[in-house]
């Protein structure tokens, strides 16, 4: 019975007191670098140094809005949601609710049941791998990966390719840095079940063309899954026009909280497959020998939810909503071109991918002459610049442009130009010194 009339709370809607009391708390943001004002970590110093924090593409800063919405829920709303009991359970279903309902349409869903939470890009990979994969794909089958893909979005289809039988295809990259689209479509063929490909790659930061990607990749009794960790911050997402049937992307990226994110899906897919975790709240009417599984994403929600975690991934969604993509990409595109500037007056630098302003999000893997990428990271941490080195989570692509290992500095909305020249020097300085 409770169950039922949580259920019935996502469709409906939050009473207009409590979202006017939401939207009140969230301060009105401005425009252009003021957007910085709003992300309280960059006035602290770091070794001396103000912070240029240049790891988004790790984790994004958490602005004012969402460090409020947080607080707020842990204070005063911090129940386990119940629409039907008592005032605090009440006011967090309601915003869990309303949280799933911005997430819709943050992805250009309309269909609330279409989101189901989860804890990030990789939970909502795994969820589709270990249901839908479990339930379709056979031995025999194909799937069928990009090579530059993130190890999130690779290991999740190779351990169901493992426990099925079915067999690991991988489509390549082009010299720039694109999926290479005709090995693409040359390697789709009748036993593919599934493809998998990000818009956005965590090392190359270039924005794949994923509308005409999904359309070559779309077939009958097929399934397109898209890695929007790295695009959804940066990109409007409109799950619609880029034509996949899953989506997936994380809080922790986009200004929210880590420990959530979400999964899109197709609802007539998502009533389809198998639940994943079995427990409470995903099934009700549950006795000795039957249970009535919730629908659509509500089946994917076993135990007590994150609740804390989808209210603040919805003010980042909302915050970000408020910003406009527009601006954002008008934003990045500017400060692209002075990063790029500063990387190629570093002959000792090779950066990875196409040295394009308007056709990447801020994100910049590199690879410097005679410095391994921890004695870049190590240098650029002493003078208080945040980057990020390694094998960025995606050593196939890595060993496709010739190396094992990356340095990778990447942007977001509160990034200035005053931090790609601090990082621009201290990098001149790291290259100088090695
Ligand atoms: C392209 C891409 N896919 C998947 C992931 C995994 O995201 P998460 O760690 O939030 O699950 C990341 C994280 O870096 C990523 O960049």
């Amino acid at each position: 019975m409770f169950r039922r009339e949580f259920i019935g709370q996502v469709a409906g809607a939050v009473a207009a007191s409590q979202l006017a009391t939401r939207v009140g708390n969230e301060a009105v943001h401005q425009a252009g670098s003021d957007w910085r004002s709003q992300f309280p970590a960059l006035r602290q110093r770091v070794n001396g140094h103000p912070l240029t924090y240049l790891d988004t593409a790790a984790t994004s800063l958490r602005p004012q809005v969402v460090i409020d919405a947080l607080g707020q829920f842990d204070a005063t709303d911090n129940a386990n949601p119940g629409a039907a009991l008592h005032t605090l359970a009440r006011r967090a279903s309601a915003s869990f609710d309303e949280a799933r309902r911005t997430a819709a349409e943050f992805v250009g869903a309309t269909d609330p049941l279409e989101v189901v939470f989860t804890r990030g890009t990789t939970e909502g990979l795994n969820l589709v791998a270990a249901t839908w994969g479990t339930a379709n794909v056979r031995s025999g089958d194909e799937i069928l990966v990009g090579v530059g893909e993130h190890s999130s979005n690779m290991l999740p289809w190779r351990a169901l390719a493992a426990r099925t039988g079915a067999r690991m295809v991988y489509f390549g990259l082009t010299d720039a840095g694109y999926p290479d689209l005709a090995d693409l479509a040359a390697k789709i063929g009748p036993r593919t079940r599934i493809v998998a490909v990000s818009h956005v790659s965590n090392v190359l930061g270039l924005i794949n063309p994923i509308a005409e990607i999904c359309s070559i990749a779309r077939g009958p009794n097929r399934i397109v899954v898209v890695d929007a960790a790295q695009s959804a911050p940066h990109l409007a997402t409109e799950v619609r026009t880029i034509g996949c049937d899953f989506l997936a992307l994380s809080s922790h990226k986009l200004l929210g909280p880590m420990g959530a994110g979400v999964l899109w899906g197709r609802r007539e897919l998502l009533e389809s497959m198998p639940a994943w975790h079995h427990g409470s709240n995903m099934a009700h009417d549950v006795g000795l020998e039957h249970a009535e599984l919730s629908a659509g994403a509500l089946k994917f929600g076993a135990g007590t939810p994150n609740v804390s975690g989808a209210i603040g991934l919805a003010a980042a969604l909302r915050y970000l909503r408020s910003i406009g993509f527009a601006a954002i990409r008008q934003h990045q595109e500017r400060i692209n071109v002075r990063m790029l500037e500063r990387l190629a007056a570093l002959p000792t630098v090779r950066l990875i991918g196409a040295p394009d302003a308007r056709a990447r999000v801020g994100v910049f893997a590199f690879v410097v002459q005679g410095r391994t990428p921890a004695q870049v990271v190590a240098a650029l941490d002493e003078a208080g610049v945040a980057i990020r080195g390694g094998d960025l989570a995606a050593l196939p692509l890595l060993e496709r442009f010739g190396t094992t290992r990356a340095a990778r500095a990447s942007c977001y909305l509160y990034t200035n130009e005053a931090d790609i020249d601090r990082f621009g020097d201290a990098l001149a300085s790291a290259v100088r010194h090695s």
